[in-house]
């Protein structure tokens, strides 16, 4: 038996996990990467990959990870003890380093343009002062850097703390006051005048946009916005007690992660068309739109404020989860370790995403195989790194993993039927990888 600490609950778990998939990848690259990508039929391909490849997905992390109940790369040690499998943990390690570190880019901006409207220094600008006043904000280096470090502190302590008193707490209070704001939002987008286009642009789609790289982006964003393939739910699912139901967590997981994607689109694309704005904004849509748009709205300041607060959580809640993967390894579960391995390697990421906040101000003119640092970081960890952990966790589970034991695992504290195991098994064996390779190939020729 191991010694690690566990969630006190079952929902504790749902909403912690749920906390790591909601993030930056349902609220802020969704809607720029659908409105790029012809609205509704990015939405359909992402809904289907969710449901084939990622919820499949996150049920073979959970009995990875509940089977060894050890960390990342301790609990492919367990299950294939001598073998080199350990190294998709150490892939995941990699992975998720170099992802907060941008990630944490965007937690900064996030907390900066927070102080501004608190402060009143969003109100009444035109359209054009509000893309001015965001280019000004990520180029200078001092508030970006700076904001950057906040976002990391605030990370690093919540990981100090624990599973319980960290992790746990903070997601009970967060996740909720998450959804709760999100529907006040979703509430004055769809009732502003003209929001109609913005309805029928999610949800109608446009066929003539969809290439190969809209279905690599599609499949990446799957994954990314469920946080498969780097082994953060291998690390959140060694916390769950062997009396918890993982197939109903998985679903609900997913269930909430569609809910808010939708969510997102709700408030986002509704505000853009009735306000006469471009839905192919890109990664600026929601820090240069989204104030235009607000500040035409009665209380708009109010409302824009809310929608950072949300964002910030979900942004949050997500980092938590990226630096808990490697401290876990690094700290086997001993509580003294975790401080000081938090510390190390949340001021290390820090310091690695550097160039990339840099890179929209002193650093934008470098561009590496024609992107900048920050979008390279970001392509790299989802469209390369993610599928590759993917496809390895996929042949784990099925080729290396007991089908016999698996089904054990899966049963327990549940009422799993074998043709559901069966389903499960037969999509992470064949469907899964396969569909992988097809994407990644295809994307790769074209
Ligand atoms: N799921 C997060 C998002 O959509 O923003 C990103 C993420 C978090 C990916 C944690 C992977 C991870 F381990």
């Amino acid at each position: 038996m191991s010694q690690q600490e566990q969630f006190s609950t079952r929902l504790g778990f749902i909403l912690s996990a749920a906390g790591s998939a909601i993030g930056l990848g349902a609220i802020w690259k969704f809607p720029y990467v659908a409105g790029q990508n012809g609205g509704g039929a990015f939405l359909i391909i992402f809904l289907l990959f969710t449901v084939i490849l990622g919820l499949p997905l996150l049920l073979a992390e959970f009995s990875i990870g509940r089977t060894a109940q050890k960390s990342a790369v301790g609990s492919f040690k367990a299950i294939a003890p001598g073998t080199n499998w350990y190294f998709i943990g150490v892939l995941g390690m990699i992975a998720v380093f170099i992802m907060l570190s941008f990630y944490s880019v965007i937690g900064g901006w996030i907390i900066t343009y927070f102080w501004k409207v608190i402060s009143g220094q969003l109100s009444g600008l035109t359209e054009a002062e509000y893309g001015i006043l965001f280019a000004d904000t990520v180029a200078n280096p001092v508030i970006s850097i700076g904001a950057q470090l906040l976002f990391m502190v605030i990370t690093i302590f919540v990981i100090t703390r624990g599973v319980q008193n960290g992790i746990e707490k903070t997601n009970k209070i967060m996740m909720p006051a998450l959804f709760i704001l999100f529907i006040i939002l979703v509430v004055r987008s769809i009732t502003l005048d003209g929001a109609s286009a913005g309805v029928s642009f999610l949800f109608q789609p446009d066929l003539s946009k969809v290439t190969s790289n809209t279905i690599l982006e599609a499949m990446g964003q799957s994954f990314f916005t469920l946080s498969v393939g780097v082994t953060g739910m291998i690390t959140y699912s060694a916390y769950l007690s062997k009396e918890q139901n993982m197939p109903k967590s998985a679903l609900s997981i997913v269930a909430m992660n569609i809910m808010v994607v939708i969510l997102a689109g709700l408030v986002i694309f509704p505000a853009v068309f009735a306000f006469g704005m471009e839905p192919d904004a890109g990664p600026v849509l929601l820090f240069n739109v989204l104030p235009t748009i607000f500040s035409q709205m009665p209380f708009g300041m109010l409302f824009f404020a809310t929608f950072l607060v949300v964002f910030l959580f979900a942004t949050l809640t997500s980092a938590f989860s990226m630096l808990e993967i490697i401290v876990a390894v690094l700290s086997k579960g001993n509580p003294a370790k975790r401080k000081k391995w938090a510390w190390i390697i949340g001021l290390a990421i820090f310091l690695f995403g550097v160039p990339s906040a840099l890179s929209f101000g002193v650093l934008s003119d470098i561009s590496l195989f024609g992107k900048s640092i920050f979008d390279l970081a970001d392509y790299t960890v989802s469209n390369v790194l993610m599928p590759i952990g993917a496809l390895q966790i996929s042949i784990f589970v099925s080729f290396k993993m007991k089908k016999s034991a698996l089904y054990e695992e899966l049963k327990r504290g549940s009422n799993l039927k074998y043709g559901v195991f069966q389903a499960w098994f037969f999509l992470i064996r064949y469907v899964v990888p396969v569909l992988i390779i097809v994407v990644m190939v295809d994307a790769i020729s074209k």
